[in-house]
């Protein structure tokens, strides 16, 4: 699958319910981020869990952005960092040039930022790398399976933001070579975090050796997880507790991972199209012999 099979398509812009900018891709079917907030969301699902204060320590923080998009998660993150004096290095990986390219036009996204944050995402988009005080970064455009090769090896990183849109729509990012990938990229101890809390994405997730956790929702209520977060073991155990923030996963959540909603997405040979992806796993699914998702769904009263 070339790089340009995989487009976006037309994008149109439109307002979140915290007032914030996000994106719709006509090619994918699907928003860049919830209704409910684009700004929400990236603070709730990827800059707290990744609770940058435990790391202020650190020479330099390495940070590898999937999917940068717009650039909400990442801007998020060089503000903090930004304001603590923390050293970083960053990595971007996408594909359009467009979304981050609308973001820096729109006077309500720009809105967000602080004049040192406006300056890194215009030097994104003219020039794909930029460098602020002892902190700097590069993206790499292009198919995020090809262009993570390009990392030099000598980086390991302390977060990985997986953004891409949902498996079904984007399954390519999401198979269980790719997540093995972005988890050899880790730092020992360093955490891939993700909205996603899929069966299939944290079960190869945990095949790749990291220990799951899931993100607690805001509002209990309204969804069972809001996200993973898999962590990279370090050489004294790793035991993920209960933390305002995140939590090891339920029993309910264990039980999925035993169910076909956890086969696999499989790429095998990495350049596999969206269609291959998709139908390997139905194949895969319709001779497993684990449970069918639906006594689960049942089990744990779950009417979606
Ligand atoms: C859900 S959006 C990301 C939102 C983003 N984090 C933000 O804050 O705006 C998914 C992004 O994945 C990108 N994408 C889709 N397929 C890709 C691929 N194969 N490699 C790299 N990026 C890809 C899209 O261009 C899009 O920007």
């Amino acid at each position: 699958m070339s790089t340009k099979e995989i487009s976006l398509g037309d994008l149109h812009s439109f307002q979140t319910n915290d007032g914030s900018i996000s994106l719709h891709s006509a090619f994918f079917q699907e928003n860049f981020h919830s209704l409910s907030g684009a700004s929400k969301e990236a603070k709730e699902k990827f800059l707290k869990p990744a609770q940058l204060n435990r790391l202020r320590n650190a020479k330099r923080i390495h940070i590898l952005d999937v999917c940068i998009g717009m650039g909400y998660n990442s801007a998020y993150m060089f503000e903090d960092l930004n304001r603590s004096n923390t050293p970083y290095q960053w990595w971007g990986l996408e594909i359009d040039p467009r979304p981050i390219h609308l973001g820096i036009k729109n006077k309500i996204f720009i809105s967000n930022w602080s004049d040192e944050v406006r300056e890194i995402l215009n030097s994104i988009d003219k020039r794909g790398c930029w460098v602020h005080k002892q902190s700097k970064g590069n993206i790499l455009w292009g198919d995020a399976r090809e262009k993570i090769d390009f990392i030099p090896q000598m980086f390991s990183f302390d977060l990985i933001l997986l953004d891409a849109f949902s498996p079904t729509k984007c399954p390519i990012l999401w198979t269980e070579e790719f997540l093995d990938s972005l988890a050899n990229k880790l730092a020992p101890g360093g955490r891939l975090i993700t909205y996603c809390s899929a069966a299939a994405i944290r079960a190869s997730l945990r095949r790749s050796g990291l220990e799951l956790g899931s993100i607690i929702p805001t509002k209990q209520r309204e969804k069972w997880s809001n996200g993973t977060i898999a962590i990279s073991p370090t050489k004294s155990p790793n035991k993920i507790k209960q933390d305002t923030i995140w939590q090891p996963l339920t029993m309910m959540e264990e039980e999925h991972l035993l169910t076909r909603a956890a086969v696999p997405y499989r790429d095998p040979s990495g350049h596999s199209s969206i269609a291959q992806v998709l139908a390997r796993r139905h194949k895969e699914q319709l001779s497993s012999e684990l449970e069918d998702t639906t006594n689960w769904k049942r089990r744990w009263g779950k009417t979606h």
